[in-house]
This record gives structure tokens, C-alpha cells and sequence, in this order.
């Protein structure tokens, strides 16, 4: 029996990814193994975002270069494959630069996995970085309702891939390509079987979820909102959510669904990358900030007490200190819950790598850590501000400490709590008592939750 280890780097969109070429695998054969030393096939899962995160893989392959040598000389075989974003963007490269890798495939080809593996066992050092005709949607395998239940409650399901966006600093229209919608019934059916094994949360992931434009029942193009709206329907599932949407994308459907879905959680991903509108159009954003301050306006409006989250880029070329004031002045006005922020990285091949005013590392790092502590600071503060609520909790593990549970808030806080009589997948009233930086604790509560947040 041969086992697989899938090491994954990046996005949500790599962690279906890894699982959906685990599930390729598994009907050839081969189980999940825990770690690299246990696995006869390790597949690196990559992420080309950054340089930070492209260049981990190289590390990576050192280290595993090492181990297939071992394991040679106990003549013991180990296939190596380079798949994800680094894998489309660097293709052959990868192979020269690291002679140990067997198998460069790219995100498209997941389902000619088994055959690629084959070709590779005969010529080491394959490349398919094609984009086929034909959909890989329809080519792999569904996982068994053992194995989906085994992955937990809350699932991630791809519904939208690729960009056609084109922002000036980022490599994933290049690594994903154009952007694909699913057709609703295949989205629907995957929900269904998901649900019917147990998951109670699904995550709908696109690079660009909001532009989800996917076929409908009736032959008609429907909108990520519309699209909620079905799913919401689905026996068993109680809670919905999705990523990672764009500004310029945030249409009627979808904040109406905000308004009527309950089972749509209170909570909204949504990138702005910087507050100052020179930078914005240099990015190719294609919106200001005040465009973005308005649809927050509109998502409030929706729902209240939805919680918002946000990717930042300091130090975009060009960004003067009045431009990244701008970006201050809009993280105070708005008030994220969450956020994820970034030093700018050059990406090869990229517009915004060959433009002027390239920011120096100090003033980078400098900028990083002054947003850092404000949004820090907001972070801290939606979670104080949650202690002495009672919220629905979704109960996904056991937690670190014996009689201890770990779930998630509708406003994706971990929260934990002590308590008995309660299994993994329940949706209980939890009555907040106190906050950490990363989570919550609290108490099973005797009523409901003062506004429901969930339609468990
Ligand atoms: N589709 C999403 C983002 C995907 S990439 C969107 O439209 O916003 C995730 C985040 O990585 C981005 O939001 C951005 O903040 C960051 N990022 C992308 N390219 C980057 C680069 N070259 N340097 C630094 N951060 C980058
Ligand atoms: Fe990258 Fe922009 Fe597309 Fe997001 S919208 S994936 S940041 S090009
Ligand atoms: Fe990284 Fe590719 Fe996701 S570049 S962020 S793994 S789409």
C-alpha cells in the first residue's frame, strides 16, 4: 500500500486543492500518510504570492532531497512532486534548480494525477503546467463520507477559480489562470454529499468568489448571492460563508443575502489593499477609497453586527508617506475585525515590479508594524467587545485540555469553552466570558442567543 503526503503552502484554494488530489489518489490506491518520513509520494502544495513563500519550497526540497538519498541507499523509492502556484509560474525551472523533484504539475492538471505520476516514473522530471480544455471538476474522484467527515465540519468548496483582474502586484491571474465559474448543479451536488456526510459549515472559495457568474438550473448566469441563497436550502448545512471576494464585485444579490440569509454568517473578507486612491489606480485596483468606504456602508446597512476583515500592501511603489497615512486614516474609520497585512514583494513578471519608486526594506517594515498595531488594536477590540454576548458556537474539535471543546463564533472567533454532553457539529448558545489575543472562552448559556446568528 503507498502513501501520499500533501504539504500545502498559500491560499484556502490550495487546502481543496490538496484534498481533491488526495481523493485522486486515494481511488489508485494510495492512503494519506501524517508526515514526509512516512510517505512514499510527497507532493508540495505551493504558493507563489510572495517571495518568502515561493523560495520556502526550495528549503523544503533540500531537505527532501536528502531523504530520498536515504532512503536510495536502502533502496527504498520516493516520488517528489512541485504542484500549486510555484509549480504553474516556474515549471521546468523548478526541476533544474532541484534536480530531486520527479514531477512539476500545475493546478489544472490535479485530475491527471495518477497518469502524470506514471509518466514521471518512466521520465523523472515531468512538467505539465497546461491548462486543458477539458473541466478537472469533472474528472476527480468525490472523496468517501468517511473521509469527508474525518476533515472535520466546516468544509471548503471551490466554486469560482482564476482572476481576471490583473492588479499590478499580483501573480495569480498568471498562476491561475482566466476566471472558470462551476455550474450550479455540480456547486449544489458537492454541497449535498458534504452535508449528508456531516459538514455543517461550507466555505464557498474562489480567488475571486464575488465574480462567481456559474450556469444555473435555468440555463440563466446566477450571482454568487443567488447562488447562497440555494445553497442555504441544503439539508444539514447551517452555516455559510465565502472567499475572497473584490470591491469592485460586491453586487445587490450578495448584500441582499447578507440582509436574508441567516445561515450567512456575519462576516465579510474583503481585500482593499490601501486607503490612498493614487495607489489604488496604481494597483489597478479599479476603485477609490471612498467607493470602498460606500459598499461597507451598504454591508452594514445589511447586517449590523457583521464583522469585516481586510488584506493590506505597504510599501506598493510609488506609496509616499501621505498615501500610506491614507490607508491609516481609512483602518481608523472602518474598524476591521481581523486583517492581513503585507510588505510589498516584487513578483517576476509582474507590472508593478518594473515600476519607479520601488519603497526601501526599513521604510517597509516601518509602515508594516504601524498598521500592524492598529489593526491589532481594532482585532482586540471586537473581541473584547464580544465578552458578556451570547453567540452561537459551531463545535469542530476537542479542545487542548481534557474536557475542553473548540468551535468557531458566526464572526470566526475561536472560541473555546468546558462543558459536557456535546459532540463535534453541534451548534450551541455560548455565553462569552473572557478574550485572549486569539480566542475566546466561554460558558454553555441557558437561552438562545440574544440575535440568532445562525440557523442551526
Ligand atoms: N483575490 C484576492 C487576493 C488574493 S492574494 C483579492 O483580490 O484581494 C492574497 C493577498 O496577498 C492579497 O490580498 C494581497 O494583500 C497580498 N498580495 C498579493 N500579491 C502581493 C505582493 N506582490 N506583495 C505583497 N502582498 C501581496
Ligand atoms: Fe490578485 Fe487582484 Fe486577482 Fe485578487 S483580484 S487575485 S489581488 S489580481
Ligand atoms: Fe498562493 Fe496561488 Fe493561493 S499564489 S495565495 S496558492 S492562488
Amino acid at each position: 500500500m503507498k502513501k501520499v503526503f500533501v504539504k500545502s503552502y498559500g491560499c484556502q484554494m490550495n487546502v481543496y486543492d490538496a484534498e481533491r488530489m488526495a481523493d485522486a489518489l486515494a481511488a489508485k490506491g494510495y492512503v494519506e500518510a501524517r508526515t514526509a518520513e512516512d510517505a512514499d509520494l510527497v507532493i508540495l502544495n505551493t504558493c507563489h504570492i510572495r517571495e518568502k513563500a515561493a523560495e520556502k519550497v526550495y528549503s523544503e526540497l533540500g531537505r527532501l532531497r536528502e531523504m530520498k538519498k536515504e532512503r536510495a541507499t536502502e533502496g527504498r523509492q520516493t516520488q517528489v512532486v512541485v504542484a500549486g502556484c510555484v509549480a504553474q509560474a516556474e515549471g521546468g525551472e523548478i526541476v533544474r534548480r532541484a534536480p530531486v523533484v520527479d514531477l512539476v504539475v500545475g493546478p489544472q492538471s490535479y485530475h491527471r494525477l495518477p497518469e502524470l505520476l506514471a509518466e514521471a516514473s518512466a521520465r523523472p522530471g515531468f512538467v505539465d503546467t497546461e491548462f486543458p480544455a477539458e473541466d478537472k471538476f469533472d474528472h476527480l474522484p468525490a472523496p468517501a463520507r468517511e473521509k469527508i467527515r474525518a476533515r472535520g465540519v466546516s468544509a471548503f468548496l471551490t466554486v469560482q477559480e482564476g482572476c481576471d483582474k490583473f492588479c499590478t502586484f499580483c501573480v495569480v491571474p498568471y498562476t491561475r489562470g482566466a476566471e472558470v465559474s462551476r455550474p450550479v448543479a455540480k456547486i449544489l451536488a458537492e454541497a449535498e454529499r458534504l452535508a449528508g456526510a456531516g459538514v455543517r459549515e461550507i466555505t464557498v472559495i474562489g480567488q475571486n468568489v464575488n465574480a462567481y457568474h456559474g450556469e444555473g438550473p435555468d440555463g440563466r448566469d446566477w450571482t454568487l448571492g443567488m447562488l447562497l441563497e440555494r445553497l442555504a436550502e441544503v439539508p444539514g448545512l447551517a452555516r455559510l460563508r465565502y472567499t475572497t471576494s473584490h470591491p469592485r464585485d460586491m453586487d445587490e444579490t450578495l448584500i441582499a443575502a447578507h440582509r436574508d440569509l441567516p445561515a450567512l454568517m456575519p462576516y465579510l473578507h474583503l481585500p482593499v489593499q490601501a486607503g490612498s486612491d493614487a495607489i489604488l489606480a496604481a494597483m489597478n485596483r479599479r476603485h477609490t477609497g471612498d467607493e470602498y468606504r460606500r459598499i461597507i456602508d451598504a454591508v452594514r446597512k445589511a447586517r449590523p453586527d457583521i464583522a469585516l476583515s481586510s488584506d493590506f500592501i505597504v510599501g506598493f511603489p510609488g506609496e509616499s508617506d501621505a498615501d500610506f497615512e491614507a490607508t491609516m486614516r481609512l483602518v481608523a474609520d472602518i474598524g476591521f475585525a481581523s486583517a492581513y497585512s503585507f510588505k510589498y514583494s516584487p513578483r517576476p513578471g509582474t507590472p508593478a515590479a518594473e515600476m519607479e519608486g520601488q519603497v526601501p526594506e526599513p521604510v517597509k517594515a516601518e509602515r508594516l508594524a504601524r498598521l500592524q498595531a492598529a489593526l491589532d488594536e481594532d482585532r482586540r477590540a471586537f473581541n473584547a467587545a464580544t465578552v458578556g454576548r451570547t453567540v452561537d458556537v459551531l463545535i469542530e474539535r476537542p479542545g487542548r485540555h481534557a474536557g475542553q471543546l473548540a468551535g468557531k463564533s458566526p464572526y470566526l472567533q475561536a472560541v473555546q469553552l468546558e462543558t459536557e454532553g456535546l459532540t463535534v457539529g453541534d451548534i450551541v448558545p455560548v455565553e462569552i466570558v473572557g478574550a485572549a489575543p486569539n480566542s475566546l472562552f466561554g460558558r454553555l448559556a441557558a437561552g438562545p442567543p440574544e440575535e440568532r446568528a445562525s440557523a442551526a
